[in-house]
């Protein structure tokens, strides 16, 4: 038996092996070779009464319209929306709820885009349907790393290993770059160079990613420094909107020498690849490189159609019908980031300030965040006492309030304003939990935003801490909890991640 893709969700290139990046290639090619001949049409009832939701938060021509296409060649259909105008988005509803939606609309697949890293994994959590990553925040788009594998596939005669690749433009700031060169680590004596401004280069943790892998990963200077070595040079777009603060001018100025023109092309026998769009603007690609030989990137984008739809035919094409179920697991609702730490007397409860008989202790703040974070919980206008109390030999200041339990909300305010606080839950007078509240620390992260409702969830990735939705590692930075206490709590959390069950 080959690779099976039926009913899987699309998240992040790494969750394919090798195997499966060269069935879906070998699939693409079919595609390929069926749409050049008379037998175009042959599949055209293969996805007969299946429908794709396609939910784009973010703009996008190619990935929507060709899984689009996709679909329409195999007689299925498609429906769903482009931009949040016009959608109860415009009135603050949830990922949860409009992914819920779709599924209760009877669709069969969801393809989303979304602005924010680890979204997709959160509307896979949600849905009872296969979900499919257009691109999440500055995160991954695995669809669009499997059609440029196609792509060079395709140009190589099926060569993948030894492939030598080229990156340019935004390394930084955009996620087509992180998940085709982690699609390349599955292959053998890869060598990636680049060349680009420091604050456009290729993130550090993704270099040691790549390099554990087996990837060569070199600097060059200029572009020509790279294109005299590849294969294949991907340039991307600077990614503008994801960089407050910079101007249309400071990055034309930054891209200056990094731009491709004819005269970085001419007397290497290279193909300029490209997600695409091109800025007209910035102009990353001249136009003139339009017409040499260079220009790969319009075959890449039809290369596009045919992977999607490859990977739709492999997905849905059987008779297995998921059937909805308005009721949402209850995992949704609970984290398993609270790592539990030893309860040593009840003397914390009642230090410096009254003794509380139930309630909260917040512990550990940041010095200077007292201030912050009870603004942030408001918790006398919600009814409950609120004592806040700064000791100077005790470094970290600390809350006291009646309320017995705070809810994920409250904890993820605090988290944001002083990461790692402890919470000492008082229950009769005495300690009766206490842990310290972990939250992702990449900035982009959905789980940070607090009306998402998205409760933090870590896997033990090898040994070290990742968070489920984006994937990023996490180390717990406390000095209070100790090495054993670090040690039950990583060695307790799933080792992959797990699919969360849909109620039956
Ligand atoms: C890319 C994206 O949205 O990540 N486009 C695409 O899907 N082909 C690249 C970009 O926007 O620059």
């Amino acid at each position: 038996m080959g690779p099976e893709f039926r009913d899987r969700d699309i998240i992040s290139i790494t969750d394919f092996s090798r195997d499966e990046i060269l069935h879906l290639c070998e699939a693409g090619r079919r595609m390929q070779e069926l749409e050049k001949t008379e037998k175009r049409n042959s599949l055209r009832d293969a996805l007969k009464h299946r429908t794709l939701s396609y939910m784009f938060y973010e703009p996008s021509t190619r990935t929507r319209t060709s899984f689009n296409t996709g679909m329409r060649e195999l007689g299925g259909r498609y429906d769903g929306f482009s931009g949040t105008e016009g959608t109860s988005v415009m009135k603050s509803e949830t990922v949860r709820d409009t992914v819920t939606m779709m599924c209760a609309n009877h669709n069969d697949v969801i393809v989303m885009r979304h602005p924010l890293d680890g979204s997709l994994q959160w509307a896979a959590d949600v849905a009872n349907i296969p979900v499919i990553n257009g691109g999440d925040g500055k995160n991954e788009h695995p669809t669009q790393a499997l059609l440029d594998l196609l792509t060079i596939y395709a140009l190589k005669d099926g060569k993948l290993d030894g492939i030598r690749v080229g990156f340019g433009g935004d390394l930084s700031h955009g996620r087509t770059v992180r998940s085709l060169s982690l699609a390349l680590s599955h292959f053998d004596n890869v060598t990636i160079l680049w060349a680009a401004e420091d604050f456009l280069g290729m993130p550090e943790d993704l270099t040691a990613l790549l390099a554990a892998q087996g990837v060569t990963v070199v600097r060059e200077d200029s572009v020509r420094g790279v294109m005299r070595h590849v294969d294949f040079y991907y340039m991307t777009r600077p990614q503008l909107e994801r960089m407050p603060g910079v101007t249309q001018k400071d990055i034309i100025a930054m891209m200056g020498q990094y731009r491709i023109d004819e005269e970085k092309v001419r007397g290497f026998d290279v193909r300029v690849l490209h997600p695409l769009p091109v800025n007209s603007e910035i102009a990353e690609i001249d136009y003139r490189v339009y017409f040499t030989p260079a220009q790969a990137f319009f075959t890449q984008a039809e290369f596009g159609i045919f992977l999607r739809k490859a990977l739709l035919h492999e997905m849905l094409g059987h008779d297995g019908y998921r059937r909805y179920d308005s009721r949402l697991p209850a995992e949704l609702g609970r984290g398993n980031n609270r790592v539990p730490r030893q309860i040593r007397g009840t003397k914390e409860s009642g230090m410096f300030i009254d003794k509380i008989h139930d309630g909260t202790v917040i512990d550990h703040l940041a010095p200077g965040s007292l201030r912050a974070v009870s603004d942030a919980l408001d918790l006398e206008n919600r009814g409950y006492s609120c004592t806040t109390a700064v000791i100077t030999e005790k470094k970290n200041p600390f809350i006291k309030t009646s309320l017995a339990e705070l809810s994920e909300r409250d904890l993820k305010k605090i988290a944001l304003i002083s990461p790692e606080p402890t919470i000492d839950v008082i229950a009769g007078g005495s300690i009766r939990e206490k842990y310290v509240y972990l939250l992702c620390a990449n900035g982009n992260c959905i789980t940070r935003v607090i009306n998402e409702d998205v409760p933090p969830r870590f896997y033990n990735d090898g040994g070290a801490m990742r968070c489920r939705y984006c994937r990023r590692p996490y180390s717990i930075s406390h000095r209070k909890v100790s090495a054993e206490e670090k040690a039950a709590f990583t060695g307790s959390l799933p080792r992959t991640i797990e699919a969360v069950p849909y109620p039956d």
